[in-house]
């Protein structure tokens, strides 16, 4: 594929219930196929040469659903790591995560933790989950670790700009250096944020595609790349 690449692919994966329920199968069967859509857009993003594709699988607002589904949804990484792994290794990809850790439950922390292990010395593309994580609630946390850092005498106001705050994101520890997105994709149709990537997503293209998560492959990933490649960028110049 000719043109520019964007380094930074982020995925709001979103229909997977809607699928299932249209086949009148239970919400969690769109979530299972959902993984599959995971490593077909793994292996073709970072055959591509996207350097970081960053994937919501789980925001700080699911919390909201039904219980049976959260565990669901927390079994899903192990689930994933234990499948493709050796489909991850043979890539060269990398994995890392970023969101709040605290309310994670531990074996699916722990899963987590081993992928990152296993593919620390990979320097392919990074496929970075973001797992309990929320937009405003990062930039409060980034705030917050700045106003202490002010308060200890450690760093003066004058001094706060946009690259300190990007230190304080969470994508800081996991995608540097290409926290900025530079094209954000969601599926099923619905055309909105949800909370996601907001100081990052700042200046990205958007693509929306119809279909659903679990209907989501490498070829559409393609189409997502040829839109943003006719974009022109500006930057809020000329
Ligand atoms: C949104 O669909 C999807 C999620 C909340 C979960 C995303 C998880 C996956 C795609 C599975 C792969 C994850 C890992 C960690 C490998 P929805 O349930 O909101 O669908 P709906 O809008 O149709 O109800």
């Amino acid at each position: 594929m000719e043109g520019p690449i964007p380094k930074h692919v982020a995925v709001i994966m979103d229909g997977n219930g809607r699928w299932a329920q249209k086949r009148n199968l239970p919400r969690t069967e769109g979530h299972k196929e959902g993984m599959e859509a995971v490593r077909r857009v793994a292996v073709r993003a970072s055959e591509r040469g996207v350097k970081v594709l960053t994937l919501f699988a789980f925001s700080t607002e699911n919390w909201k659903r039904p219980l049976d589904e959260i565990r669901f949804l927390m079994k899903l990484p192990i689930d994933f790591f234990d499948v493709f792994m050796p489909e991850l290794l043979k890539n060269n990809i990398r994995v890392t995560v970023t969101g709040f850790k605290g309310k994670i439950p531990g074996p699916t922390r722990k899963a987590v933790e081993k992928a990152v292990e296993q593919t620390k010395d990979n320097d392919g593309m990074i496929l970075n989950f973001a797992l309990n994580y929320g937009g405003r609630a990062e930039i409060v946390n980034a705030t917050k670790e700045i106003a202490q850092l002010v308060k200890s005498g450690r760093l003066n106001v004058s001094d706060i700009d946009e690259a300190t705050f990007e230190d304080h994101l969470l994508t800081a520890s996991s995608v540097t250096p290409y926290q900025e997105v530079d094209l954000m994709i969601r599926s099923s149709g619905e055309q909105r944020l949800s909370n996601f990537l907001l100081w990052q997503n700042a200046y990205s293209e958007f693509y929306f595609s119809n279909l659903a998560w679990p209907e989501f492959n490498g070829d559409v990933f393609d189409e997502a790349l040829s839109s943003f490649q006719q974009r022109s960028r500006r930057f809020g110049g000329l």
